[in-house]
């Protein structure tokens, strides 16, 4: 990988992460800077994570190679239009804020800025994330595989070459863990229903999840044949799989996901401006 010196603007939890698996993957630590508004907060990461931080988002922007934007979305804007002044050597910027466009980054950064977007998941926190990943026209290939690689750090990354695709990716990965996390609510509260103690339905639910979701990863077949295979005719499975599409779960998650990914245009738009 290569040892770019990387600064985060903002030491949260999905810039904790990123640095967390940088770290792991055997990145320098003395090439990590992050820089936010609190010590207190500055200070754990110090310790964390051994790396160089300061309350000046622009000297430490100044210093880097790559500047991770890692505020809040509706921080961004006052961030990056502080930042635009320490950003004439042109780093490469990558943004992990939900439904800010590069179009909106390079309003406030200046025009030129070479600027990945990308829409991250919580998993990432495990370094089992999912990306979504988009850049603008100034980024070139070496920077392309930069951002792979610090990205790659905390789960899979899939590049898109139209950015309006973020939204249906927001739809999948990045709202995707609360659907799963509903529908194993739900499983244990059947379980329940059906005798099992809460805590027998949750253990066996999670790991259930678990092991399917391996299954689904590492196996040669696909998720509608791996369920097909453990759906035997006149079975147990079958009964279960016959009533959720009787109820039209498939109908139910489209409407779901169009509904997620209208509101990540609406949030996109009113963030932007
Ligand atoms: N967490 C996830 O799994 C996830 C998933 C998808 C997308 N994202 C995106 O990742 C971004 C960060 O989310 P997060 O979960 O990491 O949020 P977070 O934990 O609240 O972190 C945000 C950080 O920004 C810092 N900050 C606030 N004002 C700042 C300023 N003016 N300059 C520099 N830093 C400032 C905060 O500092 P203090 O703590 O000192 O106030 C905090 O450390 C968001 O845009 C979000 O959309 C996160």
């Amino acid at each position: 990988m290569t040892t770019s010196r990387i600064a985060f603007i903002g030491a949260g939890n999905m810039a904790k992460a990123i640095i967390s698996g940088l770290l792991a993957e055997g990145y320098p630590d003395a090439q990590i800077s992050a820089a936010g508004p609190r010590m207190e907060t500055l200070n754990k990461v110090a310790q964390e994570f051994g790396i160089a931080v300061s309350t000046d988002n622009a000297a430490t922007a100044a210093r880097a190679d790559v500047v991770v934007l890692a505020v809040k979305p509706q921080m961004l804007k006052e961030v990056a239009l502080a930042l635009r002044a320490s950003l004439t050597h042109k780093p490469l910027i990558i943004s992990v804020a939900a439904g800010i466009t590069t179009a909106s980054i390079a309003n406030w950064l200046g025009e030129n800025q070479s600027i990945v977007r990308c829409m991250p998941n919580t998993p990432s926190q495990l370094r089992a994330g999912a990306s979504g990943v988009y850049a603008n026209k100034f980024v070139s290939d070496a920077q392309k595989s930069t951002a792979s690689a610090i990205l790659g750090a905390v789960g899979i990354v899939q590049w898109l070459d139209d950015e309006t695709l973020l939204n249906p990716v927001t739809a999948v990965s990045g709202s995707g863990p609360a659907y799963f996390f509903l529908l194993m609510e739900a499983m244990i509260d059947a379980g329940v229903e059906l005798g099992l103690t809460r805590e027998c339905a949750a253990e066996l639910t999670v790991q259930t999840a678990l092991g399917a979701a391996m299954l689904a990863r590492e196996s040669e077949y696909d998720v509608a044949e791996l369920r097909r295979r453990v759906t035997s005719p006149k079975g147990t499975t079958e009964q279960a799989i016959l009533s959720f599409e009787q109820d039209n779960l498939r109908a139910s998650v489209l409407k779901a996901m169009q509904a997620c990914s209208n509101r990540a245009v609406e949030l996109s738009e009113l963030l932007g401006k």
